[in-house]
């Protein structure tokens, strides 16, 4: 698949073969984040890796929009140290988008799980600490989302996307009545 069919067709893949996701499959897809932009360069990004059962399960716990974790084969946190960069949710953020597409360039399906809510800290706290628990994350990482990976089950069909012309204008931002 070229890039532009991969960026049109990739959908969230929330259930998933048991077939393993193979080490060298997974280290695969992190050193495609590599490539990611980052503010100021500041590559600032680490990714922990699990495929442990109990793990991915507990995951699968942290709150009720991520149980598809239980069924998934692996999965990547994607962690970052606020102090080592202002833009530290758009790194991460963009890193995360890039393992999305690098998954489905290959056949696997990724799913994102938030951790990180910025009108809720109180639940972001919550998020944040049992994901720090689980991957023995240091308290001053942040963890803004943890992407479920493996084989999919099957390929939901295209979504319906927003209209072109209700999204993009030329030159004026224009409000709709
Ligand atoms: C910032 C962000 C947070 C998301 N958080 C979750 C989540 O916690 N649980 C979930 O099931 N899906 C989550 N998603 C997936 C979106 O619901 C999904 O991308 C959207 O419905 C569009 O579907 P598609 O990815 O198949 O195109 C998240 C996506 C983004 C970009």
């Amino acid at each position: 698949m070229d890039a532009i069919e991969v960026i049109r067709n990739r959908r969230s893949i929330k259930s998933y073969q048991s077939t393993p996701v193979s080490r060298e499959t997974l280290q695969n897809l992190v050193d495609l984040a590599r490539y990611s932009p980052s503010g100021a360069n500041k590559n600032s990004w680490r990714f922990v890796v699990t495929t442990d059962r109990e793990s991915l399960q507990n995951l699968s716990q942290i709150a009720r929009t991520c149980s598809w974790f239980g069924s998934a084969p692996a999965g990547i946190a994607i962690a970052i140290d606020p102090a080592s960069t202002r833009y530290w949710l758009e790194d991460t953020s963009v890193a995360a988008y890039l393992i999305c597409l690098a998954a489905a360039a290959q056949g696997l399906g990724a799913a994102w799980a938030a951790m990180y809510q910025s009108d809720n800290p109180e639940e972001s706290k919550r998020r944040q600490d049992m994901v720090r628990q689980i991957l023995s994350i240091p308290d001053s990482v942040m963890v803004p989302m943890v992407l479920a990976i493996g084989y999919p089950e099957s390929q939901p069909p295209p979504r319906t996307r927003p209209e072109l012309k209700d999204i993009l204008f030329w030159e004026r931002y224009t409000i709709n009545e």
